[in-house]
């Protein structure tokens, strides 16, 4: 294929609170890594790759018929790395949360379009829209406003992120095991990396309250 998916299912989900890794939770009868996977636009062309908790990797490939399903490390990046060691000969690399089961197909593409058309690393941003404060403990450990920050210049991101082979593989090639996406390791060996439109449905479920929202959005009639 000339892109390939790798999708990080492998973390505990300890912050969702529920009794299976995030990846295998229900919403609305099939599990988040089946939504997820499902949901990767056929136009693509991809192939899949997904990782996940040793223990789970049967049961994945149970799930995820025609999909490459292997386990993961300790750390995201980790995890990251056994999928690219598994990925395929693709030319574009798209590295997707799990968490993120309902990223709609114009943000695959649009990541996609930007990296064939040269740019060797690329994320899906959402502008702020709250105010955003820097702060600092104060002498009483009480947090303290040190500065509030332009948000104007600020954007969260999103995945899926999209890479060159090369670009990727660099990226991964020396990591400390703390950057919290592929891109923060790609600005770090001096690759640009570039932003195209988010979309707020490609939301990450990381708490309860997030499972809420997606599952309401889930169990909606189309519109
Ligand atoms: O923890 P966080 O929500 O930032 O994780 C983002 C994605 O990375 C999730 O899909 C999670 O399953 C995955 N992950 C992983 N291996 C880890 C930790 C997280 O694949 N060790």
């Amino acid at each position: 294929a000339r892109v390939c998916v790798i999708i990080p299912a492998a973390g505990s989900g300890t912050r969702l609170g529920e009794p299976v890794p995030k990846a295998f939770v229900d919403l609305c009868g099939v599990t988040i890594i089946e939504r997820c996977v499902d949901n990767i636009p056929d136009s693509l062309g991809a192939s899949i790759v997904v990782v996940v908790p040793a223990d789970l990797v049967e049961r994945a490939r149970e799930l995820l018929p025609g999909v490459v399903v292997v386990s993961g490390g300790a750390h995201r990046s980790d995890s990251v790395r056994a999928g690219i060691a598994a990925a395929d000969a693709a030319q574009i690399l798209l590295v997707h949360d799990a968490a993120r089961p309902l990223t709609p197909a114009h943000v695959f593409t649009s990541v996609v379009q930007a990296v064939a058309a040269g740019h060797p690393a690329v994320v899906p941003g959402l502008p702020v829209v709250d105010t955003l404060k820097q702060v600092a403990p104060d002498a009483n450990g009480l947090e303290l406003v040190t500065r509030t920050v332009d948000r104007e210049e600020l954007r969260a991101v999103q995945t899926p992120q999209g890479f060159t082979r090369e670009a990727l593989l660099r990226a991964h090639a020396d990591d400390s095991g703390l950057a919290t996406d592929d891109a923060g390791l790609a600005e770090r060996c001096g690759i640009p990396v570039h932003v195209v439109p988010g979309d707020p449905l490609a939301m990450k479920i990381t708490t309860p309250w997030d499972l809420r929202i997606v599952r309401s959005v889930v169990g909606e009639p189309a519109s």
